[in-house]
């Protein structure tokens, strides 16, 4: 008898009352993603009045059966102790091993891996629930040991607690192939030398091995998952879904191993073909065919190495995020893994120059000693343990940061923005009304001023110089809206948002001078008086040796009241109270005990907001170039410190394409 619970219903409403101890032993019920112990020990509660003996119960999300003995217990107790049949022990196991089709194509593929294969091919059908079939051209596998590989607990590939403390492939358990074996149909032919020899297994028996023409390499092929079990196959979603997952892993594969040729087919249709990588533009090309031209196109390229340890891989710009944590791989010596501590060093190295709520997107190899690190650490190898975490962090976070800094204009080669966005953007404009010459918007006409400025200027300063001496902004040409620069480069337009790039340059001066305790303060001539609630005034007081540190002096001068006395010179122009409001509402948001440094990161953020300039104020020229200098020499200047791009380029080329030039 089975159940399907409705999650957020209260159980009476989806037990079954018909059933009775009489006729049924047990009942499935099937939580989905309602599963809090109170919905399950209401079930428990009703099934027990039935004289029910026992429960089964599964989730959505791990889908394993759990049983629940709820009836006379003593019986249960009774039973004497014994050795479970060999084919059910490996069907339990094969719950932490085979979840879904899935994870038969990345066991099977991982041991491919492992025994030094140059090609895989993977075949599926029906979502890999019909056919998984994965062929190398690996070491292969001896006839004698070929019963062996398929036997719980045997393996090549450790014989010793020192080979797991520091196990270097992929596998290491000997349960892969047993668990596969005791939940479908397994075939396995392999040749290792001069004979190749395939044998079967079908519920737990496993036939003689028989000679097969069979090239140097192993095919292994699984038909019929979860034929034997059921209740493990209702949990199988539709064919496409599953086929996701697949790919999901394929890709995981096929990033962590470039050298590899990968073709897979689904249906019997194509559906990926990578040939074999060997340097750093082809593995960028796999890259890009796995993750999108987009990705590839805007990754800076890591590589760090320290005695312990080496970094290598992709990061994509800040300006290209994503709005999820889906494209985020890490792999340690090879594996696919999933990491706090390393996710954590990303998100910190990212910390003031991605946009709130957007992920950065990255393909990361980390290699290291296997003793330094435990691969033993999760039943389905997804995790893994480092011994030394700190300095793991350490090095992540600080290769990080140090190719972020050069995300400057002229720093890496790269646009921070596609064209077509810039395209479609124009487009737009070009179908404003022409009619607004009567009511002149005031930003239109202080970009007017701009242009008679501009006019103003001898033609010598305008001519572009030879373009080797063309600095990678340009030079200005006008200020539009109150908001932007628009400068001429070698490529064409530049347009840049002055306040956002300011922004950027006071924000990381005053990260310089922070580091360096060199912030110049300047006492304000009358000390300003701020009325804040208790609490501020309390956290005011308790912070000023930060304060100090920020260039600000802010004594307390009642329960709450405050007077700010000193601010830091670089700001003088700003808004001392609003700022001094700023910073205790961000002391008040943050656990300073644990993040000072990002604390004052956001202070000193919240600092250069108030310090740049605001929209609408007009510049000459001379400033305007002036500000696209600093912006060159200023580190992460491509993003201002809250992650929106500060620049952009429209060029000649795409001008030419938009006025239908020369076609
Ligand atoms: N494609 C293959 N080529 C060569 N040998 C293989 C292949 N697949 C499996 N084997 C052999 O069969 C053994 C058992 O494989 P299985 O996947 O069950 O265990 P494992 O890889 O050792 O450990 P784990 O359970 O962690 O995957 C392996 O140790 C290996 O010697
Ligand atoms: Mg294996």
């Amino acid at each position: 008898m089975f159940a399907k619970h409705q999650p957020g219903k209260p159980a009476q409403k989806n037990y079954p009352r018909v059933c009775s101890a009489a006729t049924l032993s047990g009942i499935l019920l099937d939580f989905g993603a309602d599963r809090t112990q109170s919905a399950i020990n209401q079930f428990i509660s009703l099934a027990r009045q039935d004289g029910l003996l026992r429960l089964y119960i599964a989730t959505h999300s791990t889908p394993h059966l759990k049983e629940w003995r709820i009836g006379q217990p003593t019986t249960a107790h009774a039973m004497p102790i014994q050795q479970l049949p060999g084919h059910l022990v490996n069907q339990i196991a094969a719950g932490e091993v085979v979840e879904r089709p899935a994870s038969v194509v990345k066991e099977l593929v991982e041991n491919s891996l492992d025994s030094g294969a140059r090609a895989i091919t993977i075949d599926i059908v029906a979502g890999g629930q019909k056919l998984v079939r994965v062929r190398d051209d690996g070491s292969g596998i001896a006839k004698d040991e070929i019963h062996l590989a398929l036997s719980r607990h045997a393996t090549s590939k450790i014989t010793s607690l020192d080979d797991l403390q520091a196990v270097a492939s992929l596998g290491f358990r000997g349960e892969a192939l047993p668990s596969i074996a005791s939940v479908a149909h397994l075939t396995l032919s392999s040749r290792r030398a001069d004979s190749a020899w395939q044998v079967t297994a079908d519920n737990g028996v496993i036939s003689d091995p028989v000679p097969v023409a069979h090239p140097v390499g192993t095919t292994i092929e699984v038909l019929d998952l979860f034929y034997n079990t059921p209740a493990r196959k209702k949990f199988l979603r539709t064919e496409r879904t599953e086929f996701n997952h697949i790919e999901k892993w394929i890709r995981r594969l096929a990033l962590a191993r470039p050298d590899v040729a990968f073709t897979m087919t689904h249906n019997r249709r194509p559906v990926l073909q990578l040939t074999a990588a060997t340097d750093d533009d082809a593995r960028l090309a796999r890259i890009s065919k796995i993750c999108g031209e987009a990705f590839a196109s805007q990754a800076l390229f890591i590589n760090r190495e320290t005695d312990a340890i080496a970094l290598s891989g992709w990061i994509g710009l800040p300006t290209y995020n994503r709005s999820q944590a889906d494209m985020q791989y890490w792999f340690v010596n090879g594996r696919s893994i999933t990491d706090k501590t390393l996710a954590h060093a990303v998100r910190h190295a990212y910390r003031d120059v991605l946009f709130h709520g957007r992920y950065p997107a990255y393909v990361l190899h980390l290699t290291m000693d296997p003793k330094i690190v435990d691969a033993n650490a999760h039943p389905a190898k997804h995790e893994v343990r480092f011994r030394d975490a700190r300095s793991v962090h350490g090095v992540v976070s600080q290769a990080i940061e140090f190719a972020l800094r050069d995300t400057r204009p002229g720093g890496h080669q790269l646009r921070p923005l596609q064209t077509t966005v810039i395209g479609s953007r124009l487009i737009q404009q070009s179908s404003m009304p022409l009619s607004t010459s009567g009511g002149m918007t005031s930003a239109v006409a202080e970009a007017m001023s701009g242009y008679q400025a501009l006019t103003e200027i001898p033609m010598t300063e305008r001519a572009l110089p030879e373009s080797a001496d063309v600095p990678p902004l340009g030079f200005a040409v006008a200020q539009l809206g109150g908001i932007y620069i628009l400068a001429e480069n070698a490529d064409g337009l530049v347009v840049i948002d002055m306040h956002a790039a300011h922004e950027r340059i006071v924000y990381e001066k005053l990260k310089a001078s922070f580091a360096d305790s060199k912030i110049v303060r300047q006492p304000l001539l009358v000390p300003m008086p701020v009325s804040v609630s208790e609490a501020e005034a309390a956290r005011a007081e308790e912070s000023a040796a930060l304060f100090a540190r920020v260039g600000m002096t802010v004594d307390r001068s009642g329960p709450t009241s405050l007077l700010i006395r000193e601010i830091p010179a670089l700001l003088k122009q700003g808004d001392a109270e609003a700022l001094l409001r700023d910073m205790l509402s961000d002391l008040q948001e943050a656990d300073v005990s644990n993040q000072i440094e990002d604390t004052c990161d956001e202070i000193l953020a919240t600092m250069a907001c108030h310090g740049s300039i605001r929209a609408n104020r007009s510049l000459t020229i001379p400033e305007m170039n002036a500000l696209l200098r600093e912006m060159e020499t200023t580190e992460r200047a491509d993003q201002c410190n809250h992650g929106r791009p500060t620049w952009t380029t429209i060029s000649l080329a795409d001008l030419d394409r938009l006025f239908l030039r020369g076609q």
